[in-house]
């Protein structure tokens, strides 16, 4: 497999706690990831160290396509669930965008970038807005954006859509599916929502334990392009569903 990133017995210490310990796994590249468990097992930090924001244990072995992750590597993108925070209420939509691009790109090629990742997320019209003149799912989007414009080779999305209503969420989680099969992108996501881990996802890591480790790794067999209705009643949803539910609830 070509792998995006491999992890060899993982182990993160925060403090006088083992947040994680012995987590291994694989994912390939163009692959969707989804990481599920419990509040405070380790989400958070898995990602953040994937993201190379904090440095794991010496014994520990995390690669990015084949090199071990020391800083954050060059065509990763993060994305928090915390939208409201993570923009700048004086820039503009646009601008907010552009943000990581300056300094890295000339003005023109920056323009280009921010129009596509605009038009990606469906607010081509409202580049010129302040994010406060938004509505929430919207200001995710502008984040997606932001994320984007730098054409990462992975996404890492830390319960991006955790604080938006059911239906708001259902498009988004749509719209990522369309940017993900238009650009390729490995995404790596988190959340604690069993439904919306399948329903995205090729595969779904289970984390479970203090210190947490992967419990399980569940292929999800449904095919793609995936609809909200028709996905949602597929056999290959509701057996991966189910064996996700098995893992985190026991089977009896
Ligand atoms: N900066 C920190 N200082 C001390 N402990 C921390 C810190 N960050 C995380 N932890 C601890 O590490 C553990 C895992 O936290 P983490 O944020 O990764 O969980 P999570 O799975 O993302 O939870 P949630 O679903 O609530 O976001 C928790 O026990 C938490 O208390
Ligand atoms: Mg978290």
């Amino acid at each position: 497999m070509d792998t995006s990133y491999e992890s060899r017995n993982l182990r993160v210490e925060v403090g006088s706690r083992v947040v994680l310990d012995g987590v291994s796994f694989e994912i390939g590249r163009g692959e969707f990831v989804a990481i599920m468990g419990r509040s405070g097992v380790g989400k958070t930090t898995l990602l953040r160290v994937l993201a190379g924001l904090i440095e794991p244990s010496s014994a520990s072995d995390v690669r990015f396509q084949g090199d071990p992750v020391a800083g954050p590597p060059e065509g990763v993108s993060l994305v928090f669930q915390d939208y409201s925070n993570s923009l700048l209420p004086w820039r503009t939509v646009a601008k907010n965008v552009e943000l990581p691009l300056e300094g890295r790109l000339v003005k023109a090629e920056r323009r280009t970038r921010v129009a596509e990742a605009l038009e990606m997320v469906g607010l081509a019209d409202r580049a010129d807005d302040r994010p406060f003149e938004l509505s929430g799912g919207m200001q995710q989007r502008v984040q997606l954006a932001r994320a984007l414009a730098s054409r990462p080779a992975v996404l890492l999305m830390d319960e991006p859509f955790g604080a938006l209503d059911a239906l708001t969420k259902a498009d988004l989680e749509d719209q990522l599916l369309d940017v993900f099969a238009a650009t390729g992108t490995t995404v790596v996501f988190v959340t604690h929502d069993i439904e919306e881990a399948v329903y995205l996802s090729d595969r779904v890591l289970v984390l479970d334990g203090a210190p947490a480790r992967v419990e399980a790794e569940i292929t999800v067999e449904s095919p793609r392009p995936r609809t909200q209705i028709r996905t949602r009643e597929s056999p290959g949803f509701l057996a991966a569903r189910h064996r996700v539910l098995e893992v985190i609830f026991g089977t009896s």
